[in-house]
């Protein structure tokens, strides 16, 4: 399978980290498993399959979900942040598909994938000459692909509403026929409320609102969670939708964070929508971007990698797990 880059990887630190052990403890696991590391500059790295195989030796049992990234405010980090969940999950041994949902593609550039003439979701649910969803993806690596999306995608909304039946099947119907692939699906959407984001919103198991410290943010919360609602109310689900508030952009610096902070953990239904984990203000995200790289493969010692770090363990419940697993 030709892929488009080479395969996200752990370090053995990295690894002691997680299964709270040590390196040489690590390097055991290694040995005994029979797991080859790729040596890159004397150093050893594994990779996902192989970090996966360790996990599951270990009890731990990887989700089947499918996440979206959503709000009506623009810039709030949608696409940085499902990029940076989906490569980060994908290191810790899941099988991740991203969906770019946004004509902007830019979650799409960043996994390296520029070319314009790529299929799209709307090629797979156009009436007039679909293609099956497997000749659309992507492997980005061989365990972590995507469905790309760029400009043609700009009538992609026109062709939900005008050509489709109900829109609780739209995507649910593509992704039931692949979700055993996966651990995670993740749908990155354009900032919008349409049909597009409904679609997605009721194909999915958990909705991710990334907001900032700016009153914007705060106002696109409150009209996206209520459209939420609203699907919620309308259309009945299997299992309840799952909403997630992820305050991104801390700067303790600002009084601003910490009065939109305060506003969020006074607020008697957003509080306990709030993921633990903040992500602070830091533009090594960008520049990793840019270069078309992650925070895990272009930086080392940066404050926004150990917040994203945190989050990832925080969303595939990795840290209880392994906590609890050394307690017993
Ligand atoms: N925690 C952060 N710190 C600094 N810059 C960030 C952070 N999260 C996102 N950004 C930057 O903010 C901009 C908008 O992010 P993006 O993910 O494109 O938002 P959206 O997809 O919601 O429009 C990008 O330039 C991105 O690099
Ligand atoms: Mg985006």
């Amino acid at each position: 399978m030709e892929t488009v880059r080479e395969e996200y990887t752990l370090t053995p630190p990295e690894l002691k980290d997680i299964l709270n052990m040590s390196v040489q403890g690590v390097h055991h696991i290694l040995k005994s498993q029979k797991i080859k590391t790729i040596l890159d500059n004397k150093k050893h790295k594994i990779i996902s399959n192989a970090v996966r195989q360790i996990f599951v030796s270990r009890g731990y049992k990887y989700n089947n979900e499918v996440i979206a990234f959503q709000i009506v405010k623009g810039g709030t980090g949608k696409s940085s942040l499902a990029h940076s969940l989906a490569i980060r999950a994908n290191q810790y041994g899941a099988r991740v598909l991203c969906i770019d949902l946004d004509q902007q593609g830019n979650l799409s550039q960043a996994l390296g994938v520029t070319d314009p003439s790529y299929d799209t979701i709307l090629d797979i649910i156009k009436k007039d000459d679909p293609i099956e969803v497997e000749q659309v993806i992507i492997p980005i690596t061989e365990t972590l692909h995507l469905i790309p999306s760029n400009m043609n995608n700009s009538v992609l909304d026109k062709v939900i509403q005008i050509e489709q039946g109900p829109l609780q099947y739209i995507f649910k119907d593509v992704i039931d026929k692949i979700r055993n692939d996966y651990d995670y699906i993740i749908f990155d959407c354009s900032p919008a409320i349409s049909s597009t984001n409904t679609a997605a919103a009721l194909a999915s198991d958990r909705i991710i609102l990334p907001v900032n410290p700016d009153q914007f943010a705060f106002e696109g919360l409150k009209i996206t969670i209520e459209e939420i609602h609203k699907l919620n109310s309308k259309y009945k689900r299997s299992a309840p939708l799952l909403l997630n508030i992820l305050f991104n952009k801390f700067d303790a610096r600002k009084s601003a964070s910490s009065d939109y902070l305060r506003l969020l953990m006074a607020h008697d239904v957003y509080k306990n929508m709030t993921l633990k984990t903040f992500i602070r203000d830091n533009t090594d995200i960008s520049n990793s971007i840019r270069k078309k790289l992650s925070v895990f493969d272009g930086t080392k010692n940066s404050y926004i990698r150990e917040d994203l770090d945190i989050l990832c363990k925080e969303i595939m419940g990795l840290s209880d797990f392994f906590a609890t697993l050394h307690e017993n």
